[in-house]
């Protein structure tokens, strides 16, 4: 990866934090993002720390769209390329909370924050490619059988961990119509589940109830988030993998997901509602 340039999302905890840095291991020059400018800093100090690896990080709230633009502004003031794109960042929350932006936040984080910056940053991509794209998903979209719409504008009956699966779907959903419009020795996008990880997720009183308390009670027995990292990381610079895309990786290999993310027509549909829903909130 030397010479290579990574941004990972959310990168300042778990899974994220592991897949930079092990990628800035590999000698990439890593810009995480963080929310917070205090994990922010301490994240990237710490990894820095460790042999002299090229990281640093620059703040990214996928809860607001215009953070997302301003974070890809600015990206490639200070970048000429992005070799690797690793849409990592998501949360699941037990209760209904709206964006400024108008949108359910689940489906914000997890999915139309990682849309626009992609697409903001897909010059930058191009400027480096073959480039890569990694979404980190869930094995979780297999319970879902599509975007709730009512539920993405904030009507109906609001469950935590459904929206959650829904938007998981989404990242898969996104990535086959990125993955179609996208010739593949440009930009190569897949996507993955990292595994079941004992990371923060779902531990930050984000949740509660019974999905809170499974998650306490399993985290003894789950693996680490450097093992979460795994696939991510493969994605991100195996040559293996350099002429794969719009493929979607579960336990360590390519693996078929849901009939419902491999439904051509909702991935059609998502992206173009997903440029409508960008749009509206950025002109208002
Ligand atoms: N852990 C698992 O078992 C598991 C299983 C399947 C999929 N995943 C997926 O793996 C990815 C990483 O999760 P993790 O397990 O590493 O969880 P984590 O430890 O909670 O880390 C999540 C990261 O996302 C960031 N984030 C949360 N909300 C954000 C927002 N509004 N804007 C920007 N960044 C935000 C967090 O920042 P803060 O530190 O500021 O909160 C943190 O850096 C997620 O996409 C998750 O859905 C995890």
């Amino acid at each position: 990866m030397h010479g290579k340039t990574v941004v990972v999302t959310g990168g300042n905890a778990g899974i994220g934090r592991a897949t930079a840095r092990q990628l800035a291991q590999k000698g990439a020059r890593v810009v995480l993002t963080a929310r917070d400018p205090a994990r922010g800093e301490e994240a990237a100090a710490a990894l820095r720390a460790e042999r002299g690896a090229d990281v640093t990080w620059m703040p990214l709230d996928l809860g607001s769209l215009r953070s997302a633009e301003t974070f890809a502004a600015e990206f490639c003031k200070r970048y000429d390329k992005l070799d690797v794109l690793i849409n990592n960042a998501g949360a699941v929350l037990s209760e209904r909370t709206q964006s400024e932006d108008g949108y359910e936040m689940t489906f914000q984080v997890n999915h139309l924050g990682a849309f626009l910056l992609t697409r903001r940053l897909l010059g930058a991509l191009r400027a480096a490619a073959p480039a890569r794209i990694v979404n980190v998903s869930s094995m979780v979209h297999r319970l879902a059988r599509g975007v709730d719409w009512d539920e993405v504008h904030g009507k109906g009956r609001y469950v935590g961990f459904l929206a959650y699966c829904r938007a998981k779907l989404a990242n898969l959903l996104f990535t086959r119509e990125l993955a179609r419009r996208l010739g593949p020795d440009e930009i190569a996008v897949n996507a993955l589940h990292p595994g079941t990880i004992a990371s923060r997720f779902g531990r930050d009183g984000d949740t509660r109830g019974l999905f809170a308390l499974g998650v306490g009670l399993a985290r003894p027995f789950l693996a680490s988030p450097e093992r979460g990292a795994a696939l991510p990381v493969y994605l991100a610079s195996s040559a293996e993998v350099a002429d794969v895309t719009g493929a979607y990786f579960e336990r360590g290999r390519r693996r078929r997901p849901s009939a419902a993310a491999r439904d051509d027509e909702a991935a059609r549909v998502l992206w173009d509602q997903s440029v409508e829903l960008c749009e509206r909130a950025l002109s208002s």
